[in-house]
């Protein structure tokens, strides 16, 4: 085995600076071809990492240019990894990361790589892992279990506001889209030890000094967003943590939410709910009337995003805070437990009626903005079959993200949903033939689109535009 390794070594040094052939690459594979007694060694792999790995990589000493080394820094790699990746990436399964190659400044074409059997990969990933550990990677400083669909969803909008998508590629339906020319973040969440990723983003020169690197404007919030988002790629049916599952709300108190709210949430609120605290005659939209509110009929996951989150991390104001920062977790349950508690909008038994609609007022005065021509003239482009109609009620009454059109506009469409008191002006009342004849399809599809600014109507725009002509074709039906 000895001079195996001896006379690839030998190979490697004529085959001069990095240029790796095919043929060299096959010639590789023979050379280590699986032996019985191979993964039993860990002084092989030592051996190897030494000999063959180290006439590219760098095992020791400071982080330096890419433009000074012939191949990725290794000192870290025992901490940079997942096991199942390293082993695969080693046996030759995983796809290249530089599409440009490394050294781009070189020439365009992807690297070979040593190819290793199984058993071989097998033990020098171990070795890896246990000989070069990285002290700066905290152990346990990112916990991927942790991570929301609503942080993802961030992270996904900080990706590309900070353009991490001009320099590193990512799968979007199916298509690698973005710049190819550093590594390929496309299978990011099957690749990196998370520890070590974070480590990374909060000062990415600490390990790629002088290679085209990029330190964003991120907070430590941020930071979390793109880690978390970058961890749930390549990951078929990622876990999404669901806050509302956690200790916190477990031990949610009503008691301490009611501080809460006095202390931050009635200032624009209103000490009782009525939306009438110091803040609001200042404000568009108007604050949401608590008092008039079912909170124990809203989707908990919408509630908590509303107010973790703010009023922008669903298509809402951003004038709503985000309170995750000022009240933590532990307060968001508290404050959330209060409103179920306080609020289970009894006011809506006496509404506004007159006119011909099943209930809300009718006619409805509107001072929606009008949609630009373009959008104004537009016919709905899908027909108008049951098929499309029934997808457009599932969407209206189950499955709109972020909240069902139901819980604003009501089940009948009538504007009394359990959310539908608490907004001025009043969600648009579908049954009232009078006020829906004034409304173009166009129009419908602009607001849905971008929602009603200075109004309780969200945007839903990350709705596919089919889905929408789906919905408008549902509201249709519902005029009585
Ligand atoms: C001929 C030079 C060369 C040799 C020898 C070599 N590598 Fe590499 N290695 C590279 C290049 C170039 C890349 C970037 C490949 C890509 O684009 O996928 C790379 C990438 C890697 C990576 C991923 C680096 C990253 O950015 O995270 C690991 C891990 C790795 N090599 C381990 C090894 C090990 C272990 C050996 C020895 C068995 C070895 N390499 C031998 C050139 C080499
Ligand atoms: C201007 C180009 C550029 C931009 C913009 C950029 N990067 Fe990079 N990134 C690089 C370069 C260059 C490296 C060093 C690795 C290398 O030599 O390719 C790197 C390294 C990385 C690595 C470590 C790669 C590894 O496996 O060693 C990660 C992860 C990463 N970037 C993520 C991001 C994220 C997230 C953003 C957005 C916040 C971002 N990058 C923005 C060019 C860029
Ligand atoms: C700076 C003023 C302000 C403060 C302080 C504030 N809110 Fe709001 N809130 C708003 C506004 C404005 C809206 C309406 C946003 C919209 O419709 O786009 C709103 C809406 C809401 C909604 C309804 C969401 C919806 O879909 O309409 C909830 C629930 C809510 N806030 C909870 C809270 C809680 C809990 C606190 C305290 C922790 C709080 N708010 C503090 C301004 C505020
Ligand atoms: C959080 C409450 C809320 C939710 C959820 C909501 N809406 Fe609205 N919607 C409103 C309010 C309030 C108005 C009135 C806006 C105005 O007066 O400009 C409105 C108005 C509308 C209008 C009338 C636009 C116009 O020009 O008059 C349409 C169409 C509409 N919503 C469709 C939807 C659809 C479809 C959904 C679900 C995908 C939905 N809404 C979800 C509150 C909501």
């Amino acid at each position: 085995m000895k001079q195996k390794l001896c006379s690839l070594t030998n190979i490697l040094k004529t085959a001069g600076r990095v240029v790796v052939t095919g043929a060299f690459v096959g010639a590789c594979v023979a050379l280590f071809a699986s032996s019985p007694t191979w993964a039993a060694g860990a002084g092989q792999a030592e051996t190897m990492v030494r000999n063959v790995c180290s006439t590219c990589h760098k095992f020791a000493g400071e982080p330096a240019s890419r433009f000074n080394l012939k191949a990725p820094d290794l000192m870290w790699a025992g901490s940079k990894y997942q096991h199942a990746w390293l082993v695969g990436f080693l046996s030759g399964k995983e796809k290249r990361l530089y599409a440009k190659s490394y050294r781009w400044d070189r020439g365009w074409e992807p690297d070979a790589h040593v190819t290793l059997p199984e058993d071989q990969a097998e033990a020098i990933a171990a070795y890896l892992e246990k000989r070069y550990i990285d002290p700066r990677v905290e152990v346990g400083a990112f916990d991927v279990s942790t991570v929301t669909k609503k942080e993802a969803e961030f992270g996904a909008v900080a990706y590309r506001e900070h353009a991490c998508i001009g320099c590193h590629t990512i799968k979007e339906n199916g298509q690698l889209v973005g710049g190819p020319q550093s590594v390929d973040l496309a299978e990011a969440g099957r690749r990196y030890n998370p520890d070590w990723l974070y480590r990374f983003a909060l000062n990415p020169q600490d390990f790629t000094p002088h290679s085209g690197e990029f330190l964003a404007d991120a907070t430590d919030f941020g930071v979390r967003a793109i880690v978390g988002y970058l961890m749930t790629l390549g990951v078929p049916g990622f876990n999404y943590d669901e806050p509302w599952t956690s200790p916190e709300f477990a031990r949610a108190s009503a008691e301490r939410g009611k501080v809460v709210y006095q202390e931050y949430c009635s200032q624009c609120h209103g000490a009782t709910g009525e939306g009438d605290g110091p803040a609001a005659s200042g404000l568009s939209p108007t604050p949401a009337v608590h008092a008039k509110m079912a909170f124990d009929k809203l989707p908990v996951e919408y509630l908590y995003n509303v107010i973790y989150h703010g009023g922008r991390s669903v298509g809402k104001s951003p004038v709503m805070p985000y309170w995750g920062l000022t009240i933590g977790q532990q307060g968001v349950a508290d404050v959330m437990a209060f409103l179920k508690a306080t609020f289970t909008g009894a006011a809506e038994s006496t509404p506004a009626r007159t006119g011909t609609g099943s209930s809300g007022v009718c006619p409805q005065p509107r001072r929606t903005k009008r949609a630009p021509g373009t959008f104004r003239n537009m016919t709905n482009p899908v027909p108008a079959n049951a098929a499309n109609v029934k997808a457009g009620e599932t969407l209206f009454q189950q499955t709109a993200q972020p909240l069902a059109c139901f819980n604003c506009h009501g089940t009948k469409g009538d504007g009394q949903g359990p959310m539908g008191a608490a907004l001025n002006p009043p969600p648009r009342n579908f049954t009232c033939g009078e006020t829906m004849k004034e409304l173009s399809d166009g129009q419908m599809f602009w607001i849905i689109k971008n929602g009603s600014k200075g109004t309780g109507m969200m945007a839903f725009s990350g709705m596919p535009d089919n889905q929408i002509w789906q919905l408008i074709h549902y509201i249709r039906t519902l005029v009585e």
